[in-house]
């Protein structure tokens, strides 16, 4: 997927801008607080309707403005074009336009621009709690699965709708049938949840193996396991086990307001040598295992929808050490369109021709929500 022409209007700290982007490689330099991630956060909201940095979209606007709009020409790898748009004003909400057409549902849209972002707070995601891991998981599979999606809104409504009746049993008022018939729709819907999240973190786990020892050369083997709470017994299928679950932990659940088993309490657990990277891996290591983790959700994304996924890098090279850098380009500057944010455009001079020989590469100054193409 490819990103042809990017245009922002009181999005951030832009009052209007137009970019023109190409094949390989863009480096977007400038100083800090010039509004270099907020390029990247305006394709990654075209891509995914959302923010990287806010859930509150009111953030987004140019302060003083009451609207902003989000538009992109994209050629997919099969050079179909998508004009996407999508505009959002706190009077009107949320809208998006593709190809002309007003979008209905946004879910049946995402997926369509598949994009991978590795941005500073993902440096901790091998450190950090399980929630930033399920995110993890529920991001990618989003874009490579619509019925995943679905399931994880409907799961989400019914988790919502539950907790509020648990919350209203502590008080003495709660239908138990209803009570029941959210815990189906849990079910139903947790089930497929995890039975996708399972079958992706097999393939993800191998994947990240190969990329590990690619990038570390060395003997050590990374592994990732999905830690489910709904624990199946011999011969029992997952939505019995759920079922039984729900019944042992009812009353707990009446007494702290809130549900218990399903896939919204899940980890992922990764191992280096068969120990808790957590616990174990040395600052490098970790680093190396999330560039790992995100070269297999590009390749996982690239299978899925058939074709490369934009990669965005947000202020992350100067975590990283140069030769992992250029490798990582290497790899991925000739397959997918990659975006870079840095406030040391030297960082990318300095890595020399030589290093990244044939990679088209393209370089944008960014000034006081300006955008300007320079030479290379
Ligand atoms: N809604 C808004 N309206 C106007 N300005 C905003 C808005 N939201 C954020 N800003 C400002 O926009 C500027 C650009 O932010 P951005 O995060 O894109 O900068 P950056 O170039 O990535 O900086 P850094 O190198 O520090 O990461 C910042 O000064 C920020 O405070
Ligand atoms: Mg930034």
């Amino acid at each position: 997927m490819k990103l042809q022409r990017l245009s922002l209007v009181n999005f951030r700290n832009y009052k209007e801008a137009h970019i023109q982007f190409f094949e390989g490689v863009h480096v977007i330099y400038g100083e800090n607080g010039s509004g270099k991630t907020s390029i990247l956060e305006a394709i990654h909201y075209l891509a995914l309707t959302k923010s990287f940095r806010t859930t509150n979209d009111k953030n987004l606007i140019l302060n003083t403005e009451k609207m902003f709009r989000i538009q992109g020409e994209f050629s997919s790898g099969q050079g179909t074009a998508i004009q996407s748009a999508i505009g959002y004003s706190p009077a009107n909400g949320k809208s998006l336009t593709v190809n002309g057409q007003k979008a209905q549902k946004f879910s049946d849209y995402i997926g369509e621009i598949p994009l991978v972002l590795l941005h500073p707070a993902d440096l901790t995601l091998s450190q950090g709690g399980p929630a930033q891991r399920r995110r993890f998981l529920d991001i990618l599979l989003s874009q490579s699965s619509a019925l995943y999606l679905h399931s994880l809104i409907q799961y989400n409504r019914s988790l919502r709708q539950r907790n509020q009746l648990l919350s209203e049993a502590r008080e003495g008022k709660c239908d138990p049938q209803l009570l029941k018939s959210w815990e189906e729709n849990l079910i139903a819907h947790g089930t497929e949840l995890i039975r996708k999240r399972q079958e992706a973190t097999a393939r993800l786990s191998e994947s990240v193996k190969q990329h590990y020892r690619g990038l570390s050369n060395s003997e050590d083997k990374v592994k990732i396991i999905y830690r489910c709470n709904v624990e199946t017994q011999s011969n029992q299928s997952l939505a019995e086990a759920y079922h039984r679950l729900f019944e042992q932990s009812r009353a707990k659940e009446v007494e702290y307001g809130t549900t218990l088993p399903g896939p919204h309490r899940d980890d992922l657990l990764f191992l280096l040598s068969g120990k808790p990277l957590k616990d174990y891996a040395s600052q490098g290591e970790h680093k190396t295992f999330i560039i790992a983790l995100k070269l297999a959700e590009f390749q996982h994304l690239q299978q899925q929808r058939l074709q490369a996924p934009i990669l965005l890098f947000d202020d992350i090279f100067g975590e990283l050490d140069a030769n992992r850098i250029q490798q990582m380009l290497q790899q991925l500057g000739h397959i997918g369109q990659v975006f870079i944010t840095t406030t040391s455009r030297n960082f990318f001079d300095k890595m020399g021709p030589a290093s990244i020989s044939d990679l088209p590469i393209h370089y944008y100054r960014v000034e006081d929500g300006g955008v300007a193409a320079t030479e290379a």
